[in-house]
């Protein structure tokens, strides 16, 4: 018997040290809160993914009075860079949450569906995907959701 460490790299950050391409998605991913139906929970969520043709695409989470007919923003937006540029890796993917009247403090990670969905998204295009979740007081940034997903099931375990 052995026990094996899955050690998860976050770099934790200000907006500020962001570069100008981050600076930029995570703006739209703010913008993106704002376009957000979230009648039910009122939190919500913007994403911003930039493609390899340098294209970025948004979304935001999209309720419904049947609850889990709703999808994440994470969701809306890599489906719909999917639908539109099936050609295209996402390179990066920033999201960024606003509850009451402000964007959070603290950086909003996504959730295990999501998850999923992003790491479909790396293995489609065999392309890593830098994640960068906003916060106003500390923003942080994963260089692959294998991190934020240890042990996955993906498409290889179907071959
Ligand atoms: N939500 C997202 O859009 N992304 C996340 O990463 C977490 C949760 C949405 C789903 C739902 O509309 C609302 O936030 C509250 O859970």
């Amino acid at each position: 018997m052995k026990n094996i460490d899955i050690v998860t790299n976050i770099v934790v950050c200000d907006y500020k040290e962001l570069n100008e391409e981050q600076k930029k998605l995570v703006d739209a991913a703010k913008e993106s809160c704002l376009r957000a139906y979230a009648p039910y929970s009122q939190f919500n969520v913007g994403a911003a993914a930039l493609l390899d043709n340098g294209v970025t695409v948004t979304g935001s989470n999209q309720e419904n009075a049947a609850y889990p007919s709703g999808i994440c923003a994470e969701r809306t937006t890599l489906f719909y860079a999917g639908a539109q540029y099936p050609d295209n890796a996402v390179t990066k993917l920033a999201i960024a949450a606003y509850k009451g009247n402000a964007y959070t403090k603290t950086p909003t990670a996504p959730c295990g569906a999501c998850r999923q969905v992003i790491l479909e998204t790396e293995h489609r295009y065999n392309t890593p995907i830098e994640i960068i979740l906003y916060g106003e007081e500390k923003t942080y940034i994963i260089t692959s959701i294998e991190s934020l997903l240890p042990l996955c099931f993906g498409k290889t375990d179907l071959e």
